[in-house]
């Protein structure tokens, strides 16, 4: 199986994601795509011998059908079988979505369904909520509400703050996408607890 993984910044499950087909085998990494040129997972990506490439989403203002209609085109060109979104910050119109629908993973900071969007983790420590999380799930048109395939639990920590919880929960996303990853290619859907 072919896998595209779509990145916006540092990529560190994108790194755990390639080492582990590398190693393994389970799965192939084609390409690895960045709406930012200046994303650090870029260099990491090649650094492993894998095709990096940054469409760079400011050059199309607001026109988000123009963005997503260049950023495709590598997207299409690499054939993957599956498309990973790991620390992907831009949301992805239903249009986009539709082309990989049934094939395309989001991992998301937070315990789905609770706190869908941003400062996941800012959100449970003042909402006083006991433990946090991550989910990976399918991506569907409405953002971050896809079937879940798996989600990885952290404890809140007295004295937690966002910084310290998303470390926390960074360390469990690193085991889970790769977990879901190597069994979603098989056909497995069965969610993963960690
Ligand atoms: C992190 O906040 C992570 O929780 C979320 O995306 C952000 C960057 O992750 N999934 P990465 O290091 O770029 O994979």
């Amino acid at each position: 199986k072919r896998v595209a993984i779509l990145i916006s910044g540092g990529g560190s499950n994108m790194v755990r994601l390639v080492e582990t087909m590398q190693d393994e085998g389970y799965a192939t990494p084609v390409l690895v795509l960045s709406n930012d040129p200046a994303a650090a997972g870029l260099e990491k990506a090649r650094a492993r011998g894998v095709e990096a490439v940054a469409v760079d989403h400011r050059a199309f203002g607001k026109d988000r059908a123009a963005f997503e209609a260049e950023l495709v085109k590598p997207l299409l060109a690499a054939d993957p079988d599956v498309v990973c979104l790991a620390g992907f910050m831009r949301v992805l119109t239903p249009d986009f979505v539709r082309r990989f629908e049934g094939r395309m993973l989001n991992i998301h900071p937070s315990l789905l369904p609770k706190y869908p969007g941003l400062h996941t983790h800012q959100r449970a420590i003042e909402a006083g909520d006991a433990e946090a999380g991550c989910t990976v799930h399918e991506v569907t048109a409405e953002l971050d509400a896809g079937p879940i395939l798996g989600q990885g639990r952290v404890p809140i920590l007295p004295g937690d703050d966002a910084d310290t919880l998303a470390a926390r929960v960074l360390t469990v996303e690193h085991k889970l996408y790769p977990a879901v990853l190597r069994r979603y290619v098989t056909g497995e859907r069965t969610p993963v607890e960690l």
